[in-house]
C-alpha cells in the first residue's frame, strides 16, 4: 500500500500532532508504531444528540399544529435534527408531521436527506442556493405558501444568517430558529491550544486531520488565542495531512495547504503513507520556502470573528474571546437606572413597566446611559421579571417594595400550570427595543442582552418578589424535588427562547444574572441548579459570549464555572486574582469594584479602579465592572470618572 518511497526513517524523532479525540489512544499508538512522538490534541467534542434543546422546541410547536413552514439549510443539520428527534419520536410520528407543512430545502444536499426520509419537498431553491434564492423563491414562486403571518422553523448548522432572518420578520413571519448541533469544542481547550502555539514556533513540522471539524475547530481556537497570523506562516514549513476527501474540501475552503491524502480514507493508512514520505516532504519545504498561507475563518467565526466588524473587534467582544485589548473594557450593571438624572426625569412621566414596554423609551435610556458614562458596552433596558408574565404571572412594580410576581408558586400542581414561552409574540416590545438600540448605538458598542438564571428567576415566583432567607424556595426544593426539577427544566427552556431571540434580534453576548444563588451551600448548588444553569447555558446561540454572573458566590466559582460561560461574573466580595486562578485557564472574568466605591472620593475610587487592574494584571480576558449594581443615590460624576480612570490606567499605549 502507499506510493513508492525511497528509504525512510518512517516518524522516527519527529513530533507529530493529532488532533484525534474518540480514536486518541488508537492514534497515538499508530504514530508510536513508526517511531514517532504523538502530540495527540483533541479538538472536538461529539455533543449528544438529545441535547440538542432547538430541535424539541421545535417538535413541540410541530406537533401542537403551530409550524406552517420549515426551511433546510444544510444537509448535515437535517439529517442532525431528523436523528435529535428520532432519539423522543417515532420516525413515522416525524415524517407524517413534516409532509403536513411547507418544505423549503436551500440545495441538494438537503434535498437528499429530505428524500431519503420521504418527506414531500414543496419549494427547491435554485442555485447558487444562497439566502437570496431562498427568498426570491418564497416571494415569486411561494406555491400557495405565504410568509405573512406564517409560523416558519429555520434549521440552522453552525452559523445563524441575521440578514436572512430579518428579512423573513420583515415579510410578516414568525421566525422559530433551530439551530442544531454535531461538534463541540472539547471541554479541556489547553492540548489544542499548546499543540496550535506549538505549531506556530515551528517546534513542530507534521500535522495529521482526521475529521473535517476538526478543522474549524483549531482555526477556532487560533483566533481566540491569537495565533492565526503566526499559524499562517508557520504552516508553510509543516507537513499537513489530511484524511480523507470531505476532510480535504473543508481544509481546501479555509486555506489550509494538504501535502498528503491518503488513497484510503483511513487513519492506519493515513500514518503509514505519512510516515513513508515525512522526509521527502519535509526537505522539500526546508529547499522551498513556500510561498504563505492565508487562513480563512471558519464559517461559525465569519459572523463575529475579528478583523471582519466593528462590533467584533470591539474591547469587550475581544475580551470576552480573551485576546489583547488596547484597554480593558468597562460596562457597569444597572448603568441605566435611577442615579441618573435623564432617567429621573423620565421616570417622572413613565411608570417603569410602560417605559420597559417602549421600544423607543428603552433604546434612548440604554443608548444615553452608554454614551454618557463611556461605556465599553450598552445593556438593553428590560427587567429580569419580565419574562414572568408570558409564563403567565402578573408582575408589578409599583407598590414600594420592589417587585411583586403574582399568584406566586408554591407546589407542584402549580408547576403544571406554568404557560409556555412563546417569545417571539409575547415579549416582542423587547425584541423591537433591541431591534432599534442595535441601529442607534455606535457601530463599536456591543449590545448586551440578559436574563435571570433559572434559580433567581424561580426564586422570584416562588417567594413573589423579594425575599430574606428564601424559605419558600428552599422548602419546595427540599420537599419536592420533582416539583423542583419541572420547575427548573420549564424555566431553562423558557429561558433559552428568550435569550436566543434576543440575539437574533441584535444583541452581541448575554450576561445570566443568578443575583440570589448565593445563598446556597455548594452541594445543593450542584444538584438544584447547575445541571439547570447549564442547559440553559448550552442552549445559548454558539458564538455569542455568556456571561454568567452571581452575587455572594464566593464558594460557588468552580461550581458556577462547570455550568458554562465565557466570561464568569464576580461579585466584590472575593479578590479578582484568587477567583481568577481557581476558575483556571479559558476563561474571561468580570468585576469587580464594590458599588459603594463610588460614593467616595474620586482619588480614592481611582486607588482602589487600580487595584482591581493591579489584579487583573494585564491578562487577556478583564471585563471591570462593578461586583453589583450601581445604587440610584451614586453621584453620577463619579460613575464618569470611573469609566475614565479604568480606561487611563489601564491603556496599554502609554
Ligand atoms: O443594568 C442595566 O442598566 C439594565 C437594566 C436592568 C434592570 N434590572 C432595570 C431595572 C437589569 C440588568 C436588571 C436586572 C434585574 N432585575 C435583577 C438582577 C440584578 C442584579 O444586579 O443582580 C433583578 C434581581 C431584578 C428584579 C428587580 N427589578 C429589582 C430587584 C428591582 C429594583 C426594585 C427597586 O425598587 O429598586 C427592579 C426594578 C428595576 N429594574 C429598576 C431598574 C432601573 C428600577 C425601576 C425604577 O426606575 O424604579
Amino acid at each position: 500500500m502507499g506510493r513508492p518511497t525511497t528509504k525512510t526513517q518512517g516518524l522516527k524523532g519527529l513530533e507529530v500532532i493529532a488532533f484525534e479525540s474518540r480514536r486518541a489512544t488508537e492514534m497515538a499508538s499508530l504514530i508510536s508504531h513508526h517511531g514517532g512522538t504523538p502530540v495527540i490534541a483533541p479538538a472536538m467534542r461529539e455533543i449528544p444528540l438529545e441535547e440538542n434543546s432547538a430541535a424539541f422546541q421545535f417538535a413541540d410547536e410541530l406537533f401542537a399544529g403551530k409550524i406552517d413552514g420549515i426551511i433546510c439549510m444544510t444537509g448535515v443539520g437535517t439529517r442532525t435534527l431528523f436523528e435529535a428527534l428520532q432519539t423522543s419520536f417515532s420516525r413515522q410520528k416525524i415524517v407524517s408531521a413534516l409532509s403536513e407543512i411547507t418544505v423549503v430545502a436551500r440545495g441538494p444536499k438537503p434535498v437528499k436527506v429530505l428524500r431519503e426520509y420521504q418527506i414531500p419537498i414543496t419549494i427547491t431553491v435554485p442555485e447558487p442556493n444562497t439566502w437570496r434564492e431562498i427568498l426570491q423563491e418564497l416571494d415569486e414562486n411561494p406555491r400557495g405558501f405565504t410568509l405573512q403571518g406564517s409560523r416558519v422553523a429555520v434549521q440552522e448548522y453552525g452559523i445563524s444568517n441575521q440578514a436572512f432572518l430579518r428579512e423573513l420578520a420583515e415579510r410578516g413571519a414568525s421566525v422559530l430558529r433551530v439551530p442544531v448541533y454535531r461538534w463541540a469544542l472539547p471541554e479541556d481547550t489547553g492540548p489544542l491550544g499548546s499543540a496550535l502555539e506549538a505549531i506556530s514556533k515551528g517546534r513542530v513540522r507534521v500535522i495529521l486531520f482526521t475529521n473535517a471539524a476538526q478543522v474549524d475547530h483549531m482555526l477556532q481556537v487560533a483566533s481566540k488565542l491569537g495565533l492565526r497570523e503566526s499559524l499562517s506562516k508557520a504552516l508553510k514549513n509543516c507537513v499537513v495531512c489530511s484524511v480523507g476527501p470531505t476532510c480535504s474540501e473543508v481544509m481546501r475552503a479555509r486555506g489550509l495547504p494538504i501535502d498528503l491524502e491518503p488513497e484510503h480514507p483511513k487513519m492506519g493508512v493515513l500514518v503509514q503513507e505519512c510516515a513513508d514520505r515525512v522526509g521527502e516532504l519535509l526537505e522539500k519545504k526546508d529547499n522551498h520556502s513556500g510561498s504563505g498561507v492565508a487562513l480563512e475563518e471558519p464559517p461559525s467565526a465569519r459572523a463575529t470573528g475579528p478583523g471582519r466588524d466593528p462590533l467584533a473587534d470591539s474591547r469587550f467582544m475581544k475580551a470576552c474571546r480573551r485576546e489583547p485589548v488596547d484597554a480593558t473594557p468597562v460596562w457597569l450593571m444597572r448603568q441605566a437606572g435611577r442615579y441618573m438624572k435623564e432617567y429621573r426625569d423620565l421616570r417622572a412621566r413613565v411608570p417603569f413597566l410602560e417605559l420597559c414596554k417602549s421600544p423607543e423609551l428603552v433604546s434612548e435610556v440604554t443608548v444615553t446611559a452608554a454614551r454618557r458614562i463611556g461605556a465599553d458596552a450598552a445593556i438593553i433596558f428590560a427587567d429580569l421579571l419580565l419574562i414572568v408574565e408570558p409564563l403567565g404571572y402578573d408582575l408589578a412594580y409599583d407598590t414600594g417594595e420592589g417587585p411583586v410576581v403574582r399568584p406566586v408558586l408554591r407546589e407542584s400542581a402549580d408547576v403544571d400550570r406554568m404557560r409556555e414561552v412563546e417569545p417571539e409574540d409575547s415579549l416582542h416590545y423587547l425584541y423591537e427595543a433591541i431591534r432599534l438600540t442595535r441601529s442607534e448605538l455606535p457601530p463599536d458598542i456591543p449590545l448586551l442582552g440578559f436574563a435571570g438564571a433559572p434559580f433567581t428567576l424561580a426564586s422570584y415566583i416562588i417567594e413573589g418578589g423579594a425575599s430574606k432567607n428564601y424559605a419558600h424556595t428552599k422548602s419546595l426544593m427540599y420537599r419536592d424535588p420533582g416539583a423542583w426539577h419541572a420547575l427548573m427544566k420549564h424555566l431553562s427552556r423558557s429561558l433559552v427562547k428568550y435569550t436566543n431571540a434576543q440575539i437574533a434580534a441584535g444583541v452581541q453576548a448575554v450576561q445570566i444574572f443568578d443575583t440570589w444563588v448565593g445563598c446556597l451551600g455548594r452541594a445543593d448548588y450542584r444538584r438544584f441548579v447547575l445541571p439547570h444553569t447549564r442547559s440553559l447555558i448550552q442552549g445559548i446561540t454558539p458564538g455569542t459570549p455568556v456571561i454568567n454572573f452571581g452575587t455572594g458566590t464566593s464558594h460557588l466559582l468552580e461550581d458556577m464555572r462547570e455550568a458554562g460561560g465565557e466570561v464568569i461574573g464576580l461579585d466584590f466580595r472575593v479578590e479578582l486574582d484568587q477567583a481568577w486562578a481557581r476558575l483556571g485557564e479559558g476563561v474571561a472574568v468580570q468585576g469587580n469594584l464594590d458599588p459603594l466605591v463610588l460614593f467616595a472620593e474620586p482619588p480614592y475610587i481611582r486607588e482602589r479602579t487600580q487595584e482591581i487592574l493591579d489584579k487583573a494584571a494585564g491578562r487577556a480576558g478583564h471585563i471591570f465592572n462593578l461586583g453589583h449594581g450601581i445604587l440610584p443615590q451614586t453621584p453620577v460624576d463619579n460613575v464618569l470618572r470611573l469609566t475614565d480612570f479604568v480606561h487611563e490606567l489601564s491603556s496599554r499605549k502609554r
